[in-house]
């Protein structure tokens, strides 16, 4: 396959063949293309605080020892043994100061430097290699807000530049406290059999479903409108898509998210007290301060305007950073994020992890892991809807006929970006449309095609 896209992916009339979905050879290459090149979230550095600790994560189907070392960094690195490709690390998380590979006990830091192995000299017949060409192969690592990505691309672009101009979006959501996020629990993991893209691609800011799909949440009140306006029905329908190499997140009006959630409007106020009425979500009024510290002027007026509280991160991240009804009848928040690792072309695991920020008082951070768990966790009012889709399409594209039908998106309108919104990413303000997700599918295409 040197060209492996440009007959599933047709451009100019903007239709992706369904066999995408399903193709175990462009799901080879995919792996080699796009998860051992992209930067991918593996976690975040607040569930490894001390030195010893690590997590056992995915990039693509390689799995990878996420450990805080001696130095006090996180390093990321390959989870097989360079001896005969024993996992190293057997638990999914722990503190070991040491990783002895359980086969022949070669043991090596966190840091996955090699530190020896018993009987060396024996083994290796005296021709012993220098212990450097021993340790575990290392990926590059940045964390960002707290947040640890990982790439085996050492020389290709740094997060910063991957991110390009959503990083003033994402800023926003995971840099805007002085003490940052940190996560709620260990993550919840939960297997689904199809393709990974089903999710990926409705990560890029999917409006349209959440009217039919998610009826149930309209129908119980959780998302409802506020009457006699245009967005009575379908408030969620209406928002600012931000987009950019790939990446997207869907902001909603303050005001709409305000009649949704609490029946009231707070329209003509301005910035600073549609911020202090209703501030975005995860924030509480007390890390407001802090909020207006570490934002721009910019940013702080996107806040102010239309938060962003869903989307995703190309290739494999969806989050939801939302405003929340309780059980209770109070409102709450819930901060998701959720990253698709391809387990195979017809099966992925579906990771979330919770979050709040640092500095949230425990009995708020409790609130928000419940809300989190009732909207978006595994058994989540919101996840069951998404989750039960994702299968169908993967076996429609199982089928000799369903594989020659297209996915359509032919509901671009190019940018609109309201006046007053900063020059940032691509902008596709109003109804929903398809913009956003074909941006993740062009970004799609031109990782597939960078090597062919
Ligand atoms: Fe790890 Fe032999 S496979 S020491």
């Amino acid at each position: 396959l040197s060209d492996p896209v440009s007959d599933l992916i047709d451009v100019e009339n903007r239709e992706v063949s369904v066999a995408a979905l399903h193709d175990p050879d462009l799901y080879e290459l995919e792996m080699e293309r796009i998860f051992a090149k992209a930067w991918l979230l593996l976690g975040h550095e607040s569930e490894i605080p001390n030195v010893g600790d690590y997590v056992v994560r995915l990039m693509g189907e390689d799995q990878v020892i996420v450990a805080r070392a001696a130095d006090g960094q996180v390093h990321v690195s390959l989870n097989v043994c360079p001896h005969r490709a024993m996992h190293i690390c057997i638990a999914d998380s722990g503190n070991a100061r040491v990783h002895k590979c359980i086969y022949h006990g070669w043991a090596f830091r966190p840091d996955g430097s090699f530190i020896g192995a018993p009987i060396e000299k024996e083994k290796m017949h005296g021709e012993i290699k220098s212990k450097e060409q021993l340790g575990l192969k290392k990926a590059r690592v940045t964390v960002y807000g707290g947040l640890v990505f990982a790439t085996w691309n050492h020389d290709g672009p740094t997060l910063e530049d991957f991110l390009g101009d959503m990083k003033f979006y994402y800023d926003m959501l995971f840099c805007r406290t002085d003490g940052g996020l940190e996560i709620l629990g260990p993550p919840q993991r939960l297997t689904i059999d199809a393709n990974w893209k089903t999710a990926g691609e409705q990560s890029a800011c999917d409006g349209f479903h959440t009217l039919t799909l998610h009826q149930s949440l309209l129908e119980g009140g959780a998302m409802a409108g506020e009457e006699n306006t245009e967005h009575e029905s379908a408030p969620a329908m209406y928002g600012v898509n931000v987009s950019g190499n790939g990446h997207s997140l869907r902001c909603i009006p303050a005001d709409t998210s305000w009649a949704m959630m609490a029946g009231k409007t707070h329209a003509g106020m301005t910035d600073d007290e549609r911020l202090e009425l209703m501030p975005p979500p995860g924030i509480t009024k007390d890390l407001l301060p802090q909020v207006r510290k570490n934002l721009s002027a910019e940013q702080l007026h996107v806040f102010a305007k239309a938060p962003p509280v869903v989307g995703g991160m190309f290739p494999n991240v969806n989050l939801l950073f939302i405003y929340s009804p309780l059980r209770d009848g109070t409102l709450g928040s819930a901060m998701v994020m959720h990253s698709i690792n391809p387990k195979g072309p017809e099966k992925f695991e579906w990771v979330t992890y919770f979050f709040a920020e640092k500095d949230t008082p425990e009995e708020v951070k409790a609130m928000m892991r419940a809300a989190a768990t009732q909207g978006t966790g595994t058994s989540g009012v919101i996840e069951q809807d998404d989750s039960d889709t994702w299968p169908h399409m993967s076996e429609s594209a199982r089928g000799v006929i369903g594989r020659t039908e297209t996915l359509k998106y032919q509901a671009i309108l190019g940018e609109t970006r309201p006046d007053d919104w900063p020059d940032k990413a691509k902008v596709y303000s109003g109804f929903s449309k398809d913009d956003a997700q074909w941006n993740w599918w062009l970004a799609y295409r031109d990782l597939m095609l960078a090597e062919a």
